[in-house]
């Protein structure tokens, strides 16, 4: 692990809503995030690389995978437990002043506004290290993502049509990007 991973290692970050923080996955998650992760209702508006169904050795997986990485894949937690997840990956080459985010929460967990205090805070953790600007796609229709990025003050920024094939649909993807700038000038530094 390089040194900005090991700082991560060991970090919570607590979220605006009471009881719900950001951490770094660890062994002991699996069964947590099994729970959250095997649910259609999840994996239908993500790419196809998030597994559906979902299972035990997938989830094992992605937590070897995602603790190896602290700085880049938090789990959001609901005392300590994992509730879902979120990501903010540095681009590479031209794009490396960029990060993308991504996120899901468990159905179970939705619309209490914990994704959006989670996107706050992944988005001030990234622009405090540096990045110039965050961003995300949404897949067409997926109408509570684009809220989330719209209240959290991302813009959208276009279309692009027919892009993306899910579970035999044809849908555009919408980019949304927040500067930071823009994220300074509302009262954030
Ligand atoms: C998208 C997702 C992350 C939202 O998380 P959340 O914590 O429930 O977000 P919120 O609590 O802000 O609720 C969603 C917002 O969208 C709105 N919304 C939900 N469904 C909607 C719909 N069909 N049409 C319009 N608005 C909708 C809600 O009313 C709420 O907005 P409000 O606070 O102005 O009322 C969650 O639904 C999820 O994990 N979905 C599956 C994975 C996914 O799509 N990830 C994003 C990929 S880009």
């Amino acid at each position: 692990m390089n040194a900005t991973q090991q700082n991560e290692a060991e970090r919570r970050y607590p979220l605006r809503i009471p009881d719900f923080a950001l951490r770094p996955f660890r062994s002991g998650d699996e069964e947590d995030v099994l729970r959250h992760a095997d649910n259609p209702n999840v994996a239908g508006t993500l790419l196809d690389r998030f597994p559906s169904p979902y299972t035990i050795e997938d989830a094992r997986a992605w937590i070897d995978f995602a603790s190896s990485r602290p700085d880049v894949y938090f789990a959001i937690t609901r005392l300590d437990r994992v509730v879902g997840a979120i990501s903010g990956e540095p681009g590479e080459d031209v794009f490396r002043e960029s990060a993308e985010i991504g996120y899901w929460i468990g159905e179970e967990w939705r619309g209490r506004g914990v994704v959006p205090a989670a996107v706050e805070r992944i988005v001030g953790i990234l622009f405090r290290r540096g990045f110039r600007k965050c961003w995300a796609d949404v897949f067409g229709g997926n109408a509570a993502s684009a809220r989330v990025l719209e209240k959290c003050g991302f813009q959208r920024e276009g279309v692009r049509r027919a892009h993306v094939v899910k579970n035999g649909a044809v849908l555009d993807l919408v980019l949304y990007g927040l500067l930071r700038e823009e994220w300074e000038d509302s009262g954030n530094e």
